[in-house]
């Protein structure tokens, strides 16, 4: 497998590459490429370490040589949020950052699943995908939002609510990656039953755990370490899926059969294919069922407005 980071200088990146390295099956290939002149540098750092896994670092302007051959892709190219900002405040900066570098994946590496984590994930999912789609090499089933991070905080939040080790917590979490369209699926977690009080409070911290993150970090950034760790896992789960292992379950921003939006997160079992299939995520409660109502309109804007920015 080869695995290509994108803004792998990044602070995302760095920590990810450094994961990816630790964690990808032996014999893997870990491909790190950035604007960034430091970025062969990060990858002869880490290729000091003992591991069955060859780094290589690209910078400069084209990311060619780094797509060469690559299975995955995985994007964190783009700027954060400063304190103050919403997700959608990055669109200006970033909508044409994944054009661009979409447009390079779909030259060079147009049968790899790519997996987007520069913000607004919303809206950075559907220029990739418009970005494929001209270039004539979309396949829906190898382009994922990485919504990782909302899963892993809330198996955080929860296990801290209730006391539980995090590694027994399993949630679904659906809808998008931005405040309100974020979705935990709270009723639906075995074992533990909540009040209505705790099940707005949770919900409320895991939608605004981003905005946790950038306001503790007052204007040096946003969620680098934890979002390394989820988009770790995330791509650790693409791999192991192409590989050919079975029953390997993510939820991730997909582009499914469009029952509520083009683009939704949900649970997608991943094979050697990308998404062998995308799985119900069962029933919601009321208070689930209003929240999903309340998302859509906010989350088809932020597709359209991705879909525009191709278009015209
Ligand atoms: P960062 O500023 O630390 O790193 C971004 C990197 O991208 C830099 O090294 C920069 O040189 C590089 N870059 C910029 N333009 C590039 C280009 N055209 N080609 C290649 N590299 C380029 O930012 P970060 O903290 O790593 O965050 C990166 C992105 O990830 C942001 O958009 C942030 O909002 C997003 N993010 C998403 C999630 C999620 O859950 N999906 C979580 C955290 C952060
Ligand atoms: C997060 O959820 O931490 C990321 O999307 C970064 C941000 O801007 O909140």
């Amino acid at each position: 497998m080869k695995v290509a980071v994108l803004g792998a200088a990044g602070g995302i990146g760095q920590a990810l590459a450094l994961l990816l390295k630790l964690n990808l099956p032996a014999g893997s290939k870990l491909s790190l490429y950035d604007i960034a002149p430091v970025t062969p540098g990060v990858a002869a750092d880490i290729s000091h370490i003992p591991t069955a896994v060859e780094a290589v670092g690209f910078a400069g302007e084209d990311p060619t040589p780094a797509l060469e051959g690559a299975d995955l892709v995985l994007i964190s190219a783009g700027v954060a949020r400063k304190p103050g900002m919403d997700r959608a405040d990055l669109f200006n900066v970033n909508a044409g950052i994944i054009r661009n570098l979409v447009g390079k994946v779909a030259e060079t590496a147009p049968t790899a699943c790519i997996g987007v984590i520069t913000n607004p994930v919303n809206t950075t999912v559907a220029i990739a995908a418009e970005v494929l789609k001209g270039a004539g090499v979309y396949n829906k089933n190898k382009l994922f939002g990485v919504t990782t991070l909302d899963v892993i905080r809330s198996e955080t939040f929860i296990a801290q609510a209730k006391g539980l080790n995090p590694a027994d917590v399993k949630i679904n979490v659906v809808g998008g990656h931005s405040g309100v369209t974020i979705l935990p699926l709270l009723s639906q977690v075995e074992g533990v039953s909540f009040s209505d009080d705790e099940i707005a409070s949770l919900t409320h911290r895991i939608q605004n755990a981003g905005t946790e993150v950038v306001e503790a970090k007052a204007g040096a950034g946003s969620a680098t370490l934890s979002m390394a760790q989820a988009a770790c896992r995330f791509g650790l789960s693409v791999v192991r899926g192409l590989q050919g292992e079975a029953d390997v379950v993510e939820c991730a921003y997909v582009e499914g059969a469009g029952e509520h939006t083009r683009f939704f997160a949900q649970p997608v079992v991943l094979g050697k294919n990308g998404v062998e299939a995308i799985l119900p995520y069962g029933s919601l409660s009321e208070f689930e069922k209003n929240a999903l109502d309340g998302m859509l309109e906010t989350l088809s804007g932020d597709i359209s407005k991705g879909e525009a920015f191709v278009n015209g």
